[in-house]
C-alpha cells in the first residue's frame, strides 16, 4: 500500500533551486566572513540584516507596528492604499492590491488567459528569469526572443515581428515590458521604442494583450518613469512593486493598476469582480502592514519619500563610476547602465558565466548571478570604496 502511494511521489522534484533566489541561499550558508553578496535584486541597509528604507518608511513602521492589529483587508485590499496608488499613478481604471509585483504578474497572466484566452507569454530575453515560472504556473506557453542587439541596443522590432508572426498562426499573446531599470541588463527601451510597442498593442489588443513590469520606480529620475509610463496609450496592466523603493520585499506589498483607458471605464466593476474571484481562489485576502504604510507615505508624505530615493539612485549611481573607474577603458559603456545591477554580456566574459559565478564565489566569497550567458551584479550592495575595489578586482580577471 505504502509503495503503491509512494508512487505518486515520484514525479515531484528532488533538487529545485532558482537560479537567483538559490544563490542566495547559498550566500547565507557560507562561513566565510570576507563574504559580500551581489546577487539577489535587494538594496541592503547599515547592517547587512537589513534591507535599506526611506528613513520616512522606517519611522512609520516603527509606530504602525506596535499598534497594527485589524481584521481582514477587503479582497482587492485596502482602500487607502488602492486610492493613493491610483493617484500617484495617474488615474488607472481600478488599482488592486497584490503580493508584490510578482503577485501583480501572476493575476494578470491569469486574467487574460482565463477571459481573453490568451495562450503564449512572449519575452524578450534576457529578462527577469521569473517570467517563464509565473506563466507555466498559468498554464501559458513561454517564448523569448533575443532583447539585445549585437551593439547593445534593444531590438525592439524583432520582438515585435514575433508577436506579430504569433498572431498570425492564430495565438493570443501576452506581451511583457519592463518600464525602467531593465533587470538584468539596465538597458531601456527608449521613448521611441515605447510609442513602437503601444501602437502595435492597441492596434491588437485583445489578442496581443501588454503587460507592463514596473519593479524600479524612482530608480531612474521619477519624472522620466511618469514620463516612460505615459508614453503608453495602448490598453494594459501595469505591475507595480514596492519592494525596492519602499525596501517592503518581505512584506510583499505590489500592486496591479489596470490602464485600458476611459473608453473602457464602464467596464470597471466587472473588472473588478473577475478579480475578486481569482484573489478569493488564490490567496483569500492580502496582507495588511506593508498597505498600511505605503498608503500613509504616499498620502501625507510622497516628496520626502521621492527625495530620500532619489539620494539612493545617485549613491547608486557613484557606486557604478567607482566600479567602472577600476575596469578597463573599454567598459565605460557601463556607465550608460541604469538601475541597481552592473550587468556584463557574455561576450565580454573570457569564460562561461556560470563558471565566473562559481570561481567568485569558491576563490573569493563573492556572490554574483550568472544570467544566461551573462552576469549580473548587484553594485547597491557594495557599501564602500574598498569593497568596491574587491569585487571589481575579482571580476576584471574574467574580462577579455
Ligand atoms: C523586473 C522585476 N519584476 C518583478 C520583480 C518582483 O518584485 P516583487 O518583490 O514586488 O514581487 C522583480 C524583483 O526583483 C524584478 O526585478
Amino acid at each position: 500500500m505504502l509503495v503503491e502511494v509512494k508512487k505518486n511521489f515520484e514525479t515531484l522534484p528532488l533538487n529545485y533551486s532558482d537560479p537567483i533566489l538559490g544563490i542566495a541561499q547559498r550566500y547565507r550558508d557560507d562561513p566565510r566572513n570576507s563574504k559580500i553578496d551581489c546577487s539577489l535584486g535587494v538594496i541592503p541597509g547599515h547592517t547587512l540584516d537589513k534591507v535599506w528604507k526611506p528613513p520616512v518608511v522606517e519611522r512609520l513602521l516603527e509606530v504602525i507596528h506596535s499598534k497594527y492589529h485589524q481584521s481582514y483587508l477587503p479582497i482587492l485590499g485596502h482602500s487607502g492604499f488602492r486610492e493613493g496608488v491610483k493617484n500617484y499613478l495617474g488615474s488607472p481604471l481600478t488599482v488592486i492590491q497584490t503580493l508584490g509585483s510578482t503577485g501583480a504578474l501572476f493575476l494578470a497572466f491569469e486574467f487574460y488567459r482565463s477571459y481573453f484566452h490568451s495562450n503564449i507569454v512572449v519575452v524578450s530575453t534576457p529578462s527577469w528569469p521569473n517570467y517563464g515560472q509565473i506563466a507555466s504556473k498559468n498554464g501559458l506557453a513561454f517564448k523569448e526572443v533575443p532583447y539585445l542587439t549585437q551593439d547593445l541596443r534593444p531590438n525592439i522590432k524583432l520582438y515585435l515581428e514575433e508577436i506579430d508572426s504569433l498572431l498570425s498562426q492564430g495565438k493570443k499573446v501576452i506581451g511583457v515590458i519592463q518600464i525602467a531599470c531593465h533587470n538584468p541588463t539596465g538597458i531601456d527601451l527608449s521613448l521611441e521604442d515605447l510609442r513602437e510597442i503601444s501602437s502595435f498593442f492597441k492596434l491588437h489588443f485583445p489578442n496581443a494583450a501588454l503587460v507592463l513590469d514596473h519593479a524600479y520606480d524612482g530608480f531612474v529620475p521619477f519624472s522620466e518613469c511618469k514620463e516612460r509610463l505615459n508614453t503608453i496609450e495602448a490598453p494594459h496592466f501595469c505591475c507595480y512593486s514596492f519592494s525596492k523603493n519602499f525596501g517592503l520585499y518581505s512584506l510583499r506589498t505590489g500592486a496591479l493598476c489596470v490602464n485600458f483607458g476611459k473608453e473602457f471605464s464602464d467596464e470597471t466593476l466587472r473588472l473588478e469582480n473577475a478579480f475578486k474571484i481569482k484573489i478569493r481562489g488564490e490567496y483569500s485576502t492580502p496582507p495588511a502592514l506593508g498597505a498600511e504604510i505605503v498608503a500613509q507615505v504616499i498620502s501625507a508624505s510622497v516628496n520626502e519619500w521621492m527625495e530620500q530615493v532619489d539620494n539612493k539612485r545617485l549613491e547608486i549611481e557613484k557606486m557604478r563610476q567607482t566600479f567602472v573607474n577600476f575596469l578597463p577603458k573599454e567598459f565605460t559603456f557601463l556607465l550608460n547602465q541604469r538601475g541597481m545591477f552592473l550587468y556584463i554580456p557574455g561576450s565580454y566574459l573570457n569564460r562561461p558565466s556560470h563558471d565566473v559565478q562559481e570561481n567568485l564565489i569558491e576563490e573569493n566569497a563573492i556572490y554574483t548571478v550568472a544570467i544566461g550567458k551573462d552576469l549580473r551584479i548587484n553594485i547597491s550592495s557594495l557599501k564602500t570604496e574598498e569593497e568596491v575595489e574587491r569585487v571589481a578586482t575579482a571580476v576584471r580577471q574574467y574580462l577579455i
